[in-house]
């Protein structure tokens, strides 16, 4: 696993337990010392390190960390130890490494981060109902449900290329900020999340009907436009948010549901460049809360055309289903095809080896959207290839049989859109992988 060398007097390394895990989590579980004033919610910057060898290997600044570097004016290698995932191995300094230095760095004067005004996605997100499950369950059992939904929205929000504003009782208010890609991109990231949240509450509901007899609908809103991203609140406790007329619509829009009976609406104006490419179920005209003139919305209930991350999302949760039987044809199809392969896997234990190989797909697949932010791990699986005896020349075979082992699995649900996306995205795992067979 990730191995981080710190370089402060004596030399130590510490090895992480997880992929992605923070260089905090990793060092205080080796009981490296590194200071964290603030338990790691990236306010108090005393875990500030710099990164001397490795910076590929970490996660690039979040949103909290690119304001304060902005505010402190960091170079791209000095980054919060609280914040910061590790892909790879990595080499840092600890910056902070007294308590005197501690206490000038938390009597700073405190300067907020600059406010300013971007363009952005806003979704909200609510449970419906979940007053009265509240009033009929146990507090630990509230607060079990709640954890659990917000858990399954985040992740499916994070992998689509979106951010957390904040949770707000049974609600989550989140944003998608087009730094690199554009504008109609990130309308489909947040609709694309919003149908994954759709299709998952299915099974979020099962445990719910099997624990408490209760199931959830929910109620999604999405609106564009300029909001004011800032930090706000009392100095010791100030949280970025964003905030504006934007977001306002976007929180009504989502509150509009209860009166047209509907799940998910989302204003004209953040689709109106790309609406052929939506189902669209219903029109509705309305009038906001605090707004003069109406407003026109749709509620959208799935991609027209194929949209390339959906579909191949929808199609591994039927191979999900029941996995089994998908890997074990796979290797017997692969080990048919190219027989000289048995050398390499004469030790495998080919269930458990399935198991990994099916989940390193599905953790792929939704993740398309942020591909880039997982190109270290791919590129990292790649080089452990390289010790397992693979070549690069392998993978066009092992690409073509995983495709036609998809074919098979999926049955009457292959089309050729689908191979075609399938195709694709194969292609770009496998070149990441490539890639560290040449960095090697
Ligand atoms: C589409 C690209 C591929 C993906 C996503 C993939 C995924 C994985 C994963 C997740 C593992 C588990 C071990 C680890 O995480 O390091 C693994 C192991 C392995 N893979 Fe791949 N792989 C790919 C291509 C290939 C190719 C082209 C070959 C060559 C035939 C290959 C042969 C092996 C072998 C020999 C192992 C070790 C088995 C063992 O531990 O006994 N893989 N692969
Ligand atoms: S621990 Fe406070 S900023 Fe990282």
């Amino acid at each position: 696993m990730n191995q981080i060398t710190f370089t402060n007097q004596e030399s130590t390394t510490v090895t992480a337990k997880q992929n992605g895990e923070t260089i905090l989590e990793t060092a205080l579980q080796s009981s490296y010392p590194i200071f964290h004033e603030c338990g790691g919610k990236a306010r108090c910057t005393t875990c500030r390190i710099q990164i001397i060898k490795g910076l590929s290997n970490v996660s690039e600044r979040n949103e909290r960390e690119k304001l304060l570097a902005r505010r402190k004016g960091w170079d791209e290698t000095i980054r919060l130890a609280c914040q910061t995932e590790v892909y790879g191995d990595i080499h840092v300094r600890k910056i902070i490494e007294s308590k005197e230095e501690i206490f000038q760095i938390l009597n700073e004067p405190k300067q907020s981060i600059p406010s300013e005004e971007i363009w952005l996605v806003v979704l909200f997100i609510d449970l419906k109902g979940f007053t009265e499950f509240s009033e009929k369950n146990y507090p630990h059992d509230i607060v079990h449900v709640l954890n659990r939904f917000f858990t399954m929205a985040t992740e499916i929000i994070l992998n689509n290329g979106g951010q957390i504003d904040k949770y707000i009782g049974d609600s989550v208010m989140a944003y998608y900020n087009p730094v690199s890609s554009d504008k109609d991109e990130m309308v489909i990231n947040a609709l694309r999340s919003c149908f994954r949240i759709q299709d998952k509450m299915m099974e979020f509901n099962e445990f719910l009907q099997d624990r408490f007899q209760h199931t959830f609908n929910i109620r999604m809103g999405i609106h564009s436009g300029k909001v004011v991203m800032g930090e706000v609140g009392h100095p010791i406790s100030r949280q970025v948010t964003i905030f504006g007329d934007t977001v306002n619509v976007a929180s009504r829009i989502e509150s509009l549901n209860k009166v047209t009976g509907t799940n998910l609406l989302i204003s004209k104006s953040s689709i109106a460049s790309f609406q052929e490419k939506l189902k669209i179920k219903k029109r509705v005209k309305a009038k906001l809360r605090g707004k003069k003139i109406s407003t026109v919305l749709y509620e959208v209930d799935g991609f027209e055309k194929d949209d390339f991350c959906y579909s191949l999302q929808k199609s591994f949760d039927v191979i999900l289903r029941n996995s089994s039987p998908f890997y074990t044809r796979f290797y017997q199809k692969l080990l048919e095809r190219r027989p000289d392969f048995k050398n390499l896997f004469s030790n495998t234990n080919f269930d458990q080896q399935g198991e990994k190989l099916v989940s390193m797909i599905q953790y792929a697949i939704d993740r398309l959207a942020i591909l880039q932010k997982i190109k270290t791990e791919l590129i990292n699986l790649g080089k452990r290839h390289v010790s397992y005896g693979v070549r690069e020349e392998d993978y066009q075979d092992t690409g073509m049989v995983l495709l036609e082992t998809l074919e098979e699995s999926l049955g009457d649900e292959w089309t050729q859109n689908l191979k075609e996306n399938w195709q694709l995205a194969i292609t770009e795992v496998a070149s990441l992988m490539i890639q560290g067979h040449k960095e090697i």
